[in-house]
């Protein structure tokens, strides 16, 4: 057994000689050999991928499938693609037990772990992943601070409004929010920290509005009055999404923010897990997938003209369901304007009925727009609502019947393909080296722990709260921002002055 898996002797990239013949030769095989038509999907970086989906239930190896082609695909990259040419990869896990075979794929390809990127919101007790998350520090890519406090706002008000966290808001504690979050926004020095602070006593939020150099901002946090249990039952929902435990109040109090530009350069691949949320909060995971991916992705459309002559870069969600209702706005983008600028989006999720619940305007966006769609097995109305609407009625009643009952029988590892509105081919996926990633990760265990904590080599130091933070002179504030830079820190405007 070899005792380290990234020799550099081994071929980066192997193509069964078979599988090879069957299919063109910038295209990642699916299917087991042997398969008639081979399923296949282009390899991305020449051609532009398009956005495809993947759904079955639980069990049907859907993301073992998904993690071969990506780590085929970035082997295919990183052995015949010039370095600043290579497509770059952001893996967004909501489940978080996908990462693993991905980072034992990534081992065994020489220079990718080098290249690679992890962060884990929720690591805790020292695991590795923290990572700076400063919203006041961050590329706004150009959107006013108004409009992004807004959208803050309303994400709180999703998040902690439903599942455990449930307790909708009111429109008046939304505006208490959003004031509250502009007004940090405008503020030197400020962190999403602040906001909770503000939010916790009357005298905290005069403190913030003292702070405030935007007049506008500043009149419309003191005119914004709550009555004092509505403003408890606020800072109580904020506080449970912003700072449910010292390590994330640390990553958002933090004196920078992710830079994007950074995890999505040629050939780098950036794995952010969310395997596990305080509490097993779910509303924790699509806060921060939303966050997350919506500054993902508007950094990219905001650093790209369209058309894009650049390297190419796919955005994958798996367990995406977990997150569509406060995604949903930001993947419909994705899937239907991504293309020109070179973005592709993968959306692997359990299930149709769960997409279609959340937002019946994404499955129809997937369904027409999307590249390819690749199913497992499905519960029998899943099944039903994905041949009615993926296959439509120019298919036979007795096709769409016969297809319809076998997807709901399919062994773990068989699937159905379809391309561009196709009929769906049967196939049997490709037997992936699973055993290779678990040799791989094990005999490089040392280099991926040293990778995972590139991004943030030490804990976080305490975030500074508003109380403790050192006062700025009025004079200072208005004339001059003071504010450390954040490499391409823009100063975004409010539109309301
Ligand atoms: N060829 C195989 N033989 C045996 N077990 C396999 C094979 N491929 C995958 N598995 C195992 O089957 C289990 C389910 O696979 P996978 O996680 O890919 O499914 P999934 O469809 O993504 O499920 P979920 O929706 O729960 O995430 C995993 O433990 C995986 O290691
Ligand atoms: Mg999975």
């Amino acid at each position: 057994m070899p005792q380290n898996d990234r020799s550099p002797t081994m071929p980066a990239f192997r193509r069964p000689a078979a599988a090879a013949r069957a299919v063109p030769a910038d295209a990642i095989a699916l299917a087991a050999l042997g398969t008639p038509n081979m399923p296949h999907i282009e390899r991305p970086s020449t051609a532009r991928g398009g956005s495809g989906w993947i759904g079955g239930s639980t069990g049907c190896r859907k993301s073992t499938l998904f993690t071969y082609f990506q780590v085929q695909s970035i082997a295919y990259e990183y052995a015949h693609v010039p370095p600043g040419a290579r497509r770059s990869w952001v893996l967004f896990d909501l489940k978080g037990d996908g990462c693993e075979p991905l980072l034992g794929g990534l081992a065994r390809i020489p220079g990718a772990l080098e290249n690679t990127y992890y962060l884990d919101p929720f690591a805790r007790n020292g695991a590795p992943g923290q990572f700076p998350l400063n919203l006041m520090r961050a590329d706004t890519a150009g959107l006013p601070t108004d409009l992004l406090a807004v959208q803050f706002a309303h994400l709180i008000g999703h998040v902690s409004g439903a599942g455990v966290l449930a307790m909708p808001l009111g429109g008046r504690q939304m505006e208490r929010i959003s004031s509250t979050a502009h007004a940090a926004w405008e503020t030197p020095g400020s962190s999403p920290i602040w906001i909770v602070d503000a939010l916790s006593n009357p005298a905290a939020m005069d403190r913030l509005a003292a702070r405030c150099p935007n007049e506008r901002a500043r009149r419309f946090l003191q005119a914004v009055r709550l009555p004092p249990d509505a403003m408890a039952a606020t800072w109580t929902r904020v506080k449970s999404v912003l700072s449910p435990y010292a390590e994330v109040e640390n990553m958002f109090g933090a004196s920078s923010s992710l830079d994007w530009s950074r995890l999505t350069a040629p050939g780098v691949t950036t794995i952010v897990r969310m395997g596990d949320p305080p509490g097993g909060s779910l509303e924790l995971v699509e806060f921060f997938a939303s966050l997350l991916v919506r500054q993902c992705f508007s950094n990219l459309l905001a650093s790209r003209q369209s058309p894009w002559p650049g390297h190419a870069t796919t955005i994958a969600i798996d367990e995406c369901q977990l997150a569509a209702v406060g995604l949903q706005d930001v993947l419909r983008r994705l899937v239907e304007t991504g293309r020109s600028r070179n973005l592709q989006i993968l959306l692997i999720s359990q299930g149709t009925r769960a997409l279609r619940d959340a937002s019946g305007a994404l499955f129809e966006s997937l369904l027409t727009n999307s590249r390819y769609a690749i199913t497992g097995r499905l519960a029998s109305a899943d099944a039903a609502l994905y041949v009615r609407e993926a296959l439509g009625p120019a298919v036979a009643q007795s096709t769409a019947s016969r297809i319809t009952s076998e997807l709901i029988s399919l062994p773990p590892g068989e699937f159905y393909f379809s391309e561009a509105n196709g009929l769906p081919t049967r196939f049997r996926a490709v037997d992936a080296d699973r055993e290779g990633w678990a040799r791989a990760l094990r005999a490089n265990a040392t280099a991926i722990e040293a990778m995972k904590r590139r991004l943030c080599p030490r804990p976080l130091p305490p975030a500074v709260h508003l109380e403790d933070a050192p006062e700025v002179a009025p004079a200072v504030r208005a004339a001059d921002d003071p504010v450390p830079a954040t490499p391409q820190r823009r100063r975004p405007r409010s539109r309301l002055g």
